[in-house]
């Protein structure tokens, strides 16, 4: 036996061989990206007159400007619908093959029925079954993680991800700690099987519940359903102890990412583009330096849309999808209600 494996080894078709392997091996990639920002900006002037903060503050703690803000009466849906029929288009796919929709989000249009369902249907996406996705901050990389899956397996060829949040509809416009920070928008993308070993290459991802105090909506689920109670006590809305959430943020989001360069042996020479999570740029700079990157390699638009939970990790795609190369190699990082966090290794599959 062994004499067979040494021999086989020693052959010049080993290498070939071992290369159709690898090769052969089915990856998820990301094909095109679509997304979605409602035109209305509250930017912080405008911040300034609802609640005793400065343009200052919030600028140097924050790296915020401004945000966008979707109409009162319309639902999540709404964005995340625009998103993926703009990566339809793009792709030129008929809505009719797609196999999957999933909309990562912390605030669906409604508890009961699910947004992704809803979104599929409005597509056209007759063939394709959907679901929510409920991570917070890291909803879009425990989609990828998802979706991934389910190509790699070969069972669902075309998946669209879809990070979207009406941050608006669960933030108390009088509590300064929160109503500085988030926004509203989607964005989307379409997960394809990649055989030239491109798309996800890696994946660490976490949740610890220790965050349940630090970050959350209390009432409104089924621990305590919405009374009038609840409702006079605010606690419908968004609560957060930002300076907890910022200390587990900073350490994890930057480990996070240290470790999945150390995991497939990247150095900061190997790594082209952090695309993280843009909750604030403090955070993010930690993460890069953590990392050994260079600012030219860290890719905000914080300063634009604030932090819009799910969305901003395609929306990083959607802004500067023009820099990329295929074979780009990227690093995504997360950190979000629950609290979740993670990082992912991305090879980049087209040239725009
Ligand atoms: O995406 C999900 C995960 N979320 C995050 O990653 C967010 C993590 N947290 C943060 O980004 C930051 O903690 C905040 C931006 C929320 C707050 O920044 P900070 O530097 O941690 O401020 P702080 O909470 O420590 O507050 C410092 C001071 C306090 O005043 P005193 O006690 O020092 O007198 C606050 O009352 O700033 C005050 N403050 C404000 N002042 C003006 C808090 N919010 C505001 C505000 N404007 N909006």
């Amino acid at each position: 036996m062994n004499f067979f494996v040494i021999f086989f080894q020693k052959s010049p078709f080993f290498l070939p061989f071992l290369k159709k392997i690898v090769l052969s091996k089915i990856t998820a990639s990301i094909t095109a990206v679509g997304s979605y920002l409602p035109k209305t900006v509250l930017d912080n002037k405008t911040l300034e007159t609802m609640v005793d903060t400065t343009n200052e503050w919030i600028t140097t703690r924050t790296g915020i400007k401004e945000r966008r803000i979707l109409k009162k009466g319309i639902g999540t849906s709404k964005m995340a619908i625009k998103a993926a029929k703009e990566v339809l288009k793009k792709s030129n796919t008929s809505p009719k093959e797609i196999d999957m929709v999933i909309v990562a989000t912390i605030t669906p249009d409604m508890h009961v029925s699910a947004t992704a369902a809803h979104v599929a249907t409005k597509i056209g996406s007759v063939n394709a079954f959907g679901y929510d996705l409920q991570a917070a901050c890291s909803g879009f990389l425990y989609g990828m993680s998802v979706a991934s899956s389910f190509i790699e397996s070969g069972r669902y060829q075309k998946i669209i991800l879809i990070g979207a949040d009406k941050m608006s509809s669960i933030v108390d416009y009088s509590d300064r700690n929160t109503c500085i920070i988030f926004g509203d928008g989607a964005a989307a993308v379409l997960l394809e099987p990649n055989n030239e070993g491109l798309g996800l290459q890696d994946e660490f991802l976490r949740s610890d519940s220790v965050g349940r105090e630090f970050l959350r909506i209390e009432a409104g689920g089924s621990q305590l359903p919405i009374t009038k109670e609840t409702i006079d006590q605010k606690k419908h809305f968004l609560f957060q102890d930002g300076k907890n959430v910022f200390k587990y943020a900073v350490s994890n989001m930057a480990e996070a990412s240290y470790k999945i360069m150390e995991r497939n042996n990247l150095t900061n020479k190997d790594v082209d583009y952090l695309v993280p999570h843009q909750a604030n740029k403090r955070i993010i700079d930690a993460t890069a330096k953590r990392m050994g990157i260079c600012d030219s390699k860290v890719l905000m638009n914080i300063e634009n849309y604030g932090n819009t939970t799910a969305a901003t990790i395609p929306l990083v795609f959607a802004d500067f999808e023009k820099k990329f190369k295929k074979g780009d190699n990227i690093i995504l990082a997360a950190f979000g209600g629950g609290f979740t966090w993670g990082a992912s290794f991305l090879k980049w599959s087209y040239n725009s």
